[in-house]
């Protein structure tokens, strides 16, 4: 199907829901602040915490075995500076998108999307790691808000979505494929409409654009590259929203392999095997991750 017409669909769908969630203004505020040069941790910080919702995630996602600090951190302030002012700014994304969309009333529940969303960063930051890719963490985030768009068809349009994930579960065809049939636009349109409203940077717009079809990126394509794969690991490897468990791949056929092998000759070599079993033991992560992060609403210290 014709990709403007699936985005002027999805145009219209999201245009037509008055109650669309925002990001809180903190988080605009703290991405806006971290242009300025000058900017210190202290001013950060301020702002920070007078989000506490925001600030206790950002604590969850510290402590998580993603950033494996040696001793818990349970001040924020010694988080930024453990972090960095530079990944701050990733952070106020990713937990105001996981703010944005925390009403468990969709046709995904809320755990299945984020394990699978945090599964996808988790794999991404590892494939980034293998081809030599200059910033994990940006991998890492494009990971976790790659299906943006699905939050939206499983709050917004429940029904005819669920009649998509029923149809995935017995025809041996893809999520993706299945929406642009079903629905007549997919969750790459529908997400890429809803990261521009909400002022996202553009190489994220793309690859939440391009992640089913990393040839079309033209921006960075190889970050659209490494979150189709991980995405395709993903879904292998049951973090795939309970979805159908018929899927398989051939590394050798994804077009994303071939983008990551003319970036990074060396990924000839790799054994695919061992690989996997890499990846394998990150779903244990994954899920403690995902439930630490949903099942505590504990205060932080300043
Ligand atoms: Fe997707
Ligand atoms: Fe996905």
């Amino acid at each position: 199907m014709d990709k403007n017409l699936m985005l002027e669909r999805a145009e219209i769908l999201v245009g037509a829901v008055d109650d669309l969630p925002t990001i809180p203004v903190v988080a605009t505020q703290v991405i806006q602040m971290l242009d300025d040069p000058d900017v210190s941790v202290e001013e950060i910080a301020d702002l920070m915490l007078t989000d506490q919702v925001m600030t206790a995630r950002v604590m969850k996602l510290i402590n998580s075995p993603v950033y494996k600090p040696a001793h818990e951190i349970t001040s924020l302030r010694r988080a930024l500076v453990y972090l960095g002012l530079r990944h701050i700014r990733e952070l106020a994304l990713t937990t105001s998108v996981i703010g944005a969309f925390d009403a468990d009333s969709g046709a995904i529940g809320l755990n299945l999307f984020w394990e699978h969303s945090f599964g996808v960063g988790m794999v991404s930051k590892i494939i980034a790691r293998k081809v030599g890719y200059e910033d994990l963490e940006k991998a890492y985030i494009a990971g976790i808000i790659h299906d943006l768009g699905e939050v939206f068809l499983s709050n917004y349009l429940r029904e005819p979505f669920q009649e998509v994930l029923d149809k995935i579960k017995s025809h041996p065809i893809k999520l993706v494929d299945a929406e642009a049939d079903m629905l007549g636009t997919t969750h790459c349109e529908i997400g890429l409409c809803i990261a521009r409203k909400w002022n996202f940077p553009e190489v994220y717009c793309e690859v939440i654009s391009c992640h089913h079809n990393p040839g079309r990126a033209t921006i960075d394509p190889i970050l659209s590259a490494i979150v189709n794969l991980a995405d395709l690991f993903c879904t292998v490897r049951e973090l795939n929203y309970g979805g159908s468990q018929w899927i398989s791949f051939n590394l050798n056929e994804e077009e994303a392999w071939s983008i990551l092998k003319k970036a990074s000759p060396a990924l000839a070599q790799l054994d695919e095997e061992r690989f996997c079993y890499e990846l394998d033991d990150a779903v244990p992560d994954v899920k403690e991750l995902v439930a630490s992060i949903f099942n505590s609403t504990e205060r932080v210290n300043p």
